[in-house]
């Protein structure tokens, strides 16, 4: 199934904007941080130039081409962009797998939870899903706290692909079943 849009988003205290060319420059700001970096699996670090424009083109491709959805995180109190958040597609158009990265001086506000719970909405609303899963870190317990807050269930460890850490990390893995939470 192939689905126009999505629309921007607005939360209590956020805006999900779809991410375009516009937000990179904001998106480089933090996305260039080892703090950030160190426990996704696809943020390089060093962060190339031109990473950032180069991820924006891609996510509005795949956003055309129905393989997930990515959306700048806008705070609504003049704090201009503050984290990515994402859902990529499986095959199957039915799983989606959430991922986020925010700004350290936009950390410890739950901003985003705030953002992964509306992906979670959207996820199973919008885009329709059975599934929603996601990975966290072992070493990353806040990451781990918000798929929590965000209604995924904990359902062990997994060894996950890391490209920009040079190998794989060891992950707790988390679930969410539109089953569960209708
Ligand atoms: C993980 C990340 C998204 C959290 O963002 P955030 O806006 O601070 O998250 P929130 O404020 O919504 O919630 C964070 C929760 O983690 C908790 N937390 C923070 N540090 C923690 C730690 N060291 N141990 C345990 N819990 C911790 C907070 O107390 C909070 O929980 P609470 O509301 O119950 O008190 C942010 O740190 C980040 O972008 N990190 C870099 C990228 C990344 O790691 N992405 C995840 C890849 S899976």
């Amino acid at each position: 199934m192939k689905l126009e849009g999505p629309r921007p988003v607005a939360t209590e205290r956020l805006r999900l904007e779809p991410l375009v060319l516009e937000h990179a420059r904001a998106l480089d700001r933090f996305a260039r941080l080892w703090e950030v970096a160190r426990y996704t699996a696809n943020i390089p670090h060093p962060y190339p130039p031109r990473c950032a424009e180069d991820f924006a083109r891609r996510s509005t491709e795949e956003r055309r081409d129905g393989g997930g959805w990515v959306f700048a995180v806008i705070g609504q109190q003049d704090e201009g962009m503050v984290g990515v958040i994402d859902i990529t597609l499986a095959e199957d158009r039915r799983t989606g797998e959430l991922g986020y990265a925010f700004a350290p001086w936009s950390w410890g506000k739950g901003y985003a939870t705030e953002a992964a719970r509306a992906m979670v909405r959207l996820g199973f609303g919008y885009m329709r899903l059975d599934l929603i899963e996601a990975y966290a870190n072992v070493e990353n317990p806040a990451s781990c706290r918000v798929l929590a807050k965000a209604g995924l269930r904990r359902i062990g460890e997994q060894r996950m692909p890391a490209p920009a850490r040079d190998g794989d990390m060891l992950c707790e893995a988390y679930r969410a079943y539109w089953s569960q939470v209708r």
